[in-house]
């Protein structure tokens, strides 16, 4: 029994040896192991890269660099041991080539360590702490960075006569970038901040907007993860502080497109800085809306979509730079310094940070026919994620 398994193991071994040379390397799938929120409070960003995800396969194809890209979707739940027990999985058990996905900070970050250890590339489709990329070296980022989606919101608003800011962000990693860049530029051009952190889980909005209501701030800066401003700007109502004629800005996210019909009238006139709007006006964003649509009906696509996109587009573009080799050295090698047109606008991997280069755009959000959307009326070009330019 045991000469046999022996031998088994033996022919076993020379199976996938002789799988690996030439044509049949060719045929072997590269695997992207896509860790995602599919389940749980933050499962709105899992379901919006999935779908991205699958849009990039059918629209681009699966061949990329003569290799056929499988992905393997797993459910992290929003818990960071979950994320990290996947990754492990994936990496050990499945061999993939890269991980992907990570819809929250704590989960990218649980995730760096295997990704250093085991030199594979973790491309962040979602998270948006500034620090992550500094967690491996291994990290690349296709979504964005607090920082450089708040600082342009500080300049937008002291240019535009606000004196007086509230912020009430979610107390975590994004929610402290968002708040003290936004801060740090508001204060320094002149102008005054309060400001309050609110719960990850369970948040109750309602104590902090009192406080806000009593501050009577020219306005209220805002940031919570993509999924909850639907119950934020619930409670801005209830507290009466649309009546109150304190403005809304902040980061996109707040008025994120998958939740936008469901705030409703309420987010008219809010001001946002962010890097995607479903309304961006370009003939490659229409196509992609429309695709996106027809493929799921029902649903709009939002950052986290594009990001999932543009994440897959990455690896696609790694590949085919690497011929199909997945060595992790080469493809995160073949990672910096890409650039491409994105349905975003350019958009371009930094080579020194593997953080993303792009376009912020000041955005109102308004009626576009019957519809609500976030509109895009001014673009500062090409942002860095200006923590990392500082350094
Ligand atoms: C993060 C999560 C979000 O849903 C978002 O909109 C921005 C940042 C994060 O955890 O990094």
């Amino acid at each position: 029994m045991t000469a046999r398994r022996t031998i088994l193991g033996g022919m076993l071994g020379l199976a996938l040896a002789g799988s690996t040379s030439g044509f049949a390397l060719a045929q072997e799938a590269v695997k992207v192991g896509l860790i995602l929120p599919m389940t749980g409070p933050f499962a709105s960003t899992g379901r919006q890269i999935d779908a991205a995800v699958k849009l990039f396969l059918a629209k681009e194809g699966a061949v990329h660099g003569g290799r056929k890209i499988e992905v393997i979707l797993k459910d992290d739940t929003g818990n960071a041991d979950t994320t990290r027990r996947l990754a492990q999985e994936l990496v050990v058990n499945d061999k993939v080539a890269v991980l992907a996905g990570f819809g929250l900070t704590p989960l990218a970050m649980a995730t760096a360590p295997i990704a250093t250890q085991a030199k594979v590339p973790q491309i962040v489709m979602a998270a948006a702490t500034a620090s992550i990329t500094e967690a491996s070296p291994y990290i690349a980022r296709t979504s964005f960075t607090l920082p450089q989606a708040s600082e342009p919101m500080a300049d937008w608003a002291w240019a535009n006569g606000i004196k007086k800011v509230f912020t009430v962000v979610t107390d975590y990693g994004p929610g402290i970038d968002a708040e003290t860049s936004f801060a740090n530029k508001f204060k320094t051009a002149g102008g005054t901040v309060e400001s309050v952190r609110v719960p990850l889980r369970n948040p109750d909005f309602a104590p902090f907007l009192q406080r806000v209501s009593e501050a009577k701030p020219d306005a209220l800066f805002v940031f919570v993860p993509s999924g909850v401003g639907a119950q934020f700007m619930k409670q801005f109502v209830e507290r009466g502080l649309d009546k109150a004629g304190v403005k809304l800005i902040g980061p996109g996210d707040v008025v994120d497109d998958d939740i936008l019909e469901g705030i409703g009238e309420v987010a008219q006139g809010a001001i946002t800085t962010h890097h995607y709007s479903a309304a961006h006006d370009s003939p490659a964003n229409k196509a992609f809306v429309e695709a996106f649509q027809k493929a799921n009906p029902g649903m709009r696509p939002n950052f986290m979509a594009v990001g999932g996109y543009d994440g897959m587009a990455l690896i696609a573009k790694a590949l085919e730079a690497t011929k199909g080799d997945t060595s992790g050295d080469k493809l995160i090698a073949a990672m910096k310094g890409a650039g491409w047109e994105s349905v975003r606008g350019p958009i371009k991997i930094d080579p020194d940070t593997r953080d993303i280069i792009q376009n912020i755009y000041v955005r109102k959000t308004q009626k576009v026919g019957s519809e609500l959307h976030n509109v895009e009326f001014a673009t500062i070009k090409d942002v860095k994620d200006p923590v990392k330019a500082r350094k």
